[in-house]
């Protein structure tokens, strides 16, 4: 049954209180809810309850019969009560066989829980939805000795012990909804630490984790204490409580969770250490820390009014990481990487049976909707509020946001409302990128009148059809532009609005043809078609917009590896374009005044990129293609990648400063184009040298490209190092999921029987599958093994956690992309999925919908 945003309601019974009380057992668990209840509307009260055994109900203190209720799967009814009353239910739940990872679980020997979306029906019967918003009181009773830590949200107000039971009492000022809730009961130890806020307030923090983690936990704690001084600065916003809890867990079907005074996360986000976790885990921990802390005001304080509105607090602060990160190295190369992969994910998935809008109109299941639309697509929206109104006035419509909604549950209107009354500037047209799904794709047309020296600029807008929605109105567009004289200097900037299919802009005192730039700092997320190549050329060397410079780099790479995989599907041999080895080239000679952006500009565009560019995709000649111009570029500039990697590579292990970052990813940039040129002793040596595992990882993955016994060797010292350090682990078994060599899908089928494969652990699942599916020319391996491997995953994984089977069956959504082989034995396995007994809904919906 789909659940439609038309039919909301508000609901018909608020909750002012709610005691909880929790006897922790991993295989039966009491809890017992006092609700407080008051009527809003005519009408039962209906509660929200799965996988609930109801032990007693009791209104005002009276046990109810069972003529007095009606229980199904999913709902408790009481269709004769009172306008406002107390509301007493006794429940029994299994935490140890709740393997869906939602709801209260066990992971390792702790208790933990994860109730976005809709969890808390798994907890307790409650109305579990978020415009229903509550104050909680919280006591958690449980052994001492297995459980010496017991946390939930907001403060401590009371702890004691009986016999072999402790017990803690939270209470939480802040009504929030149900979503917000959490519990751990669990053997951690803590990294503490203070922050006083700019009122004054201090602040107790906490990062828990399992004992021996906590050498891990430095820059995580760095990265929180940052952040609320960064939104403090930036946006006003301070903390609202005096305890700021971290717990760190290692099974969890996400990155993190902004629970109120409680986040939790995946281990992946918050342990790092230069021996263990890269420089983009770092960037990773760092990131999430930011996202989760930033909800505490976009989400916690001012929440979604229901599950529709999910961009609301996602798409928001989305981008208030963003823009915390880029203050923190490089503005420009974090937009770079930021809109690598809002290409690479986002506008696949725009472009296919996927595809949905930022608010969806309707959903089977609301966890299969936390994807890169809702949440990377949507901070591109807020970031067009920006670009459109201007940066004061952002947060003046910021300041009236928080300020109109806080303490309640609020849509994407209210959103729009607040901007609306910081600008004169009508915004009614922004709303369509909440309602419309799809990509636009803006070309246009120019003219010059030496006679008049004006400059016209003629701009179309034009939007593909997505599943249902055949027509679409145009879009309110950011232009965000500048024009170049022949010596690539600015003679004119400006922000243009794009609001109807086609409009026409006319520059005065313009003596010369100029060359624009256009969409600068991807001003919009849109495809801009129609560049020339001596255009792009030109960008790529001239433009002052560093963002575009690298664009036009990439645009133009697309363009000659495209021509070259047509040339290679009629029998030709490879030849390496001249401009694209020009443009390498510089950059490399450049690379000491911006090593970071330099090592951005020298990764040619992925093969999912040039993909989404065919109208039938090759993954092997795409491959073939991208592999011959690493190679013929690395041969070609042999003597200047090695003046780079020795360059760049006397940074400390233990170093990871901006500025050791950029070295790092010059350095192995160049090692790539080496490795590919076939010095692989280069990367075998960097390989054992390694104590940094940016290095080590980066020297693993060029060895992971030779099928023989000097791989063999690398992979097996690695795995006896790391065995025991399941985030280093989870690695191991990714690159060779990521690995071009020949033998890689035997492998990853042989990796599904390892020992240390476990289908329960969602970061170790996504580290072999999800890997694997990332990965075109195995994955899409012509005889339909490597989907066959996809499929038979899922099918296993639907019966212990539907979310992530789900999550991996998108892969599989640009089936109708390939050739017609492909696309049936993708069908095939989209059919077979499908065809299961007792398919769950999350799968059911993606496989449906990927073949509609
Ligand atoms: N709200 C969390 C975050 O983005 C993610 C929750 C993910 N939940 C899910 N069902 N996938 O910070
Ligand atoms: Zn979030």
């Amino acid at each position: 049954k789909a659940i439609n945003l038309a039919d909301y309601t508000p609901p018909v019974f608020l909750v002012d209180e709610v005691a909880l009380d929790f006897t922790l057992d991993p295989a039966a668990t009491i809890v017992r809810a006092t609700l407080n209840l008051r009527r809003q509307a005519p009408g039962p009260l209906a509660l929200d309850g799965r996988d609930l055994e109801l032990l007693s109900i009791k209104l005002n203190g009276e046990a109810l019969g069972g003529n007095r209720y009606v229980l199904t799967e999913s709902s408790l009814t009481l269709d004769d009560v009172p306008d406002v009353f107390t509301l007493e239910t006794e429940v029994k739940i299994i935490p140890e066989t709740n393997t869906e990872l939602s709801g209260l679980y066990m992971s390792g020997t702790g208790f933990f829980t994860q109730c976005e979306p809709e969890g808390f029906r798994k907890i307790t019967f409650f109305p579990d939805r978020p415009d229903v918003m509550a104050r909680y009181k919280v006591t958690l009773r449980a052994d001492q000795s297995k459980y010496p830590v017991l946390l939930s949200n907001g403060n401590n107000t009371a702890s004691g012990a009986a016999g072999t039971q402790i017990w803690a009492t939270w209470e939480d000022p802040h009504p929030k909804p149900s979503y917000l809730f959490a519990l751990v009961a669990a053997d951690l130890v803590a990294v503490k630490d203070s922050f006083t806020t700019a009122s004054g307030r201090e602040v107790a923090l906490g990062i828990w984790v399992a004992a021996g983690d906590e050498t891990r936990c430095g820059h995580a704690m760095y990265a929180l204490k940052n952040a609320m001084k960064w939104d403090e600065d930036t946006f006003g916003l301070e903390y609202d409580l005096d305890i700021f809890n971290i717990a760190a867990v290692s099974d969890f079907n996400a990155g993190a969770m902004e629970n109120k005074g409680l986040n939790i996360f995946n281990t992946a986000y918050v342990l790092a250490s230069p021996a263990t976790a890269t420089d983009a885990d770092f960037q990773g921990v760092e990131r999430v820390i930011a996202h989760e802390y930033f909800h505490n005001w976009t989400g916690d304080r001012v929440t979604c009014r229901d599950w529709f509105q999910l961009s609301l607090k996602e798409g928001l602060t989305v981008f208030r990481d963003q823009e915390y990160m880029a203050d923190q190295f490089s503005a420009a190369v974090k937009r770079i990487s930021d809109v690598r992969s809002l290409r690479a994910t986002q506008f696949r998935d725009d472009a296919g049976p996927l595809a949905h809008p930022v608010r969806p109109a309707s959903y089977l299941e609301i966890n299969n909707f936390y994807t890169t639309t809702i949440y990377e697509k949507g901070a591109e929206v807020v970031r067009m509020y920006r670009t459109l109104i201007g940066r004061e006035a952002f947060r003046k419509g910021m300041d009236i946001y928080i300020a109109e909604n806080d303490n309640s549950a609020a849509t994407v209107e209210d959103f729009f409302a607040a901007m609306q009354a910081a600008t004169a500037i009508d915004l009614k047209q922004i709303m369509r990128w909440y309602e419309q799904a799809g990509t636009p794709e803006v070309s246009f047309d120019e003219s010059h009148d030496p006679a008049a020296q004006t400059y016209t600029l003629t701009l179309r807008q034009h939007t593909a059809p997505t599943p249902g929605q055949p027509v679409k109105q145009p879009f309110m567009i950011p232009v965000a532009m500048g024009l170049l004289d022949a010596t690539g200097r600015d003679i004119h900037t400006e922000t243009l609005i794009l609001a109807q299919p086609e409009q026409s802009f006319t520059f005065h005192n313009i003596s010369e043809p100029p060359t624009p730039s256009l969409f600068r700092n991807f001003s919009a997320p849109v495809k801009l078609q129609g560049q020339s190549r001596q255009r792009l050329a030109f960008l790529a060397a001239k433009d002052t917009d560093l963002f575009n410079r690298w664009d036009a780099m990439q645009q133009y790479a697309t363009l000659v590896l495209l021509d070259a995989v047509k040339a290679h599907q009629a029998g030709q041999a490879f030849a390496l374009d001249a401009g694209l080895l020009e443009a390498v080239t510089a950059t490399l000679r450049d690379a000491a005044r911006d090593p970071a952006f330099a090592a951005e500009a020298l990764l040619l565009p992925a093969e999912t990129l040039l993909a989404d560019a065919m109208s039938i995709v090759d993954p092997d000649a795409i491959r073939f293609v991208r592999e011959a111009a690493r190679k013929a570029l690395g041969e070609t500039l042999r003597e200047d990648f090695f003046a780079a990697y020795a360059q760049f590579a006397a940074v400390a292990a233990s170093d990871v400063s901006g500025h050791a970052i950029a070295s790092r990813a010059l350095k192995n940039a160049a090692l790539g184009y080496l490795s590919a040129a076939g010095d692989t002793t280069l990367a075998g040596a960097q390989f054992l040298s390694g104590e940094n595992m940016t290095d080590t990882l980066a020297a693993l993955v060029n060895v992971a490209e030779l099928a023989d016994e000097r791989r063999d060797d690398a992979f097996a010292s690695f795995y006896d190092q790391w065995r025991a350090n399941a985030l280093v682990l989870d690695k191991w078994f990714s690159v060779q999921a990521r690995a071009g060599a020949p033998d890689t899908l035997a492998r990853v089928q042989a990796l599904t029987k390892h020992k240390d494969f476990d289908l329960r652990n969602p970061n170790r699942v996504r580290a072999l599958i999800g890997a694997f599916a990332a990965n075109p020319s195995k994955f899409h391996e012509a005889s339909g093994a490597g989907y066959q491997l996809l499929a038979d995953t899922i099918f296993t994984l639907d019966e212990t956690n539907p979310q992530i089977a789900a999550r991996l069956t998108t892969a599989m959504g640009s089936w109708r992309r390939y050739d017609t082989a492909r696309q049936s034995l993708m069908k095939a396995q989209l059919e077979r999925i499908l065809a299961k007994e007792k398919l769950s809904p999350n799968t059911y919906e993606m496989a449906s919908k990927a073949l509609a």
